[in-house]
């Protein structure tokens, strides 16, 4: 089986009602990146970080998996699947992909402020204030903020050099290093692209553009995997 590799971003849940982040209505246009998602942002007042995450959360739980993630799930049929993805939804998971790295950490996951290594599921949409860790510290959210390392870009770099084809879809390549991905690709290994404006993708002119939403792209990706690769 020919080892598939996916990059996916936030376009691949917007089927789903998740907004992306630099899209018109993107999330990033309601609120301000340092007052919700930094380090500073979480000192300044962690009580405005918990209740933005919160509300992302209640977003996603309430979300569900798109056919693009469905088709995704279902290419382990056809070939050996790793999902890298951006997004810190669950709906890989619940679409039934089985090999999935989240680079920048799960909504539906907290960790210790005092012990990076103690995470721990959160039960239910909220963390609230008074939510401890084993050591005492407030639970925060286990997302990767801006300024902040990405400890799983190593195991996604090593992924991603064993692709035999690469998959971008729904992401606009423009937060480093999960963009940085694609220069891991072993030359001459395939690279396709799945967006609607795949054309404003750095490098999409070298990939085999699919202008569609995640959805349609998906379907039409697996016809072009079959055709190319048949089974
Ligand atoms: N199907 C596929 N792609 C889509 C769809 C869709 N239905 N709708 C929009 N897109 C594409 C957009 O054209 C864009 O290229 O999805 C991409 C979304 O780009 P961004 O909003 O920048 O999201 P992403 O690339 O995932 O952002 C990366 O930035 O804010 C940080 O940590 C956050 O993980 C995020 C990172």
């Amino acid at each position: 089986m020919k080892n598939l590799v996916v990059l996916s971003g936030a376009g691949m849940s917007a089927e789903s009602g998740i907004p992306t982040f630099r899209g018109a209505d993107g999330l990033w246009e309601g609120y301000r990146i340092d007052e919700v998602a930094t380090p500073y942002a979480w000192e300044q007042d962690f009580r405005k970080v918990l209740q933005f995450y919160n509300e992302r959360r209640r977003g996603v739980l309430q979300a569900k998996p798109n056919r693009g993630h469905e088709i995704l799930a279902e290419l382990e049929s056809l070939a050996n699947v790793h999902v890298i993805t951006q997004n810190i939804d669950n709906l890989h998971e619940r679409a039934g992909s089985s090999k999935i790295l989240h680079l920048h950490g799960e909504i539906t996951k907290s960790r210790s402020t005092k012990n990076p290594r103690l995470i721990y599921d959160i039960d239910g949409a909220d963390l609230k204030e008074g939510d401890l860790c084993a050591l005492g510290s407030q639970l925060r959210p286990h997302i990767v903020w801006f300024h902040e390392e990405v400890p799983m870009m190593e195991p996604a770099i090593s992924i991603t050099y064993t692709a035999d084809v690469f998959l971008i879809v729904g992401t606009s390549l423009q937060v480093y290093p999960a963009s940085g991905l694609v220069q891991y690709v072993k030359p001459g290994t395939p690279i396709y692209v799945i967006d609607p404006s795949a054309s404003t993708i750095p490098g999409a002119e070298n990939f085999k553009v699919i202008s569609e939403g995640a959805s349609v792209g998906m379907e039409k990706f697996r016809q072009m995997f079959l055709e190319e690769y048949g089974y």
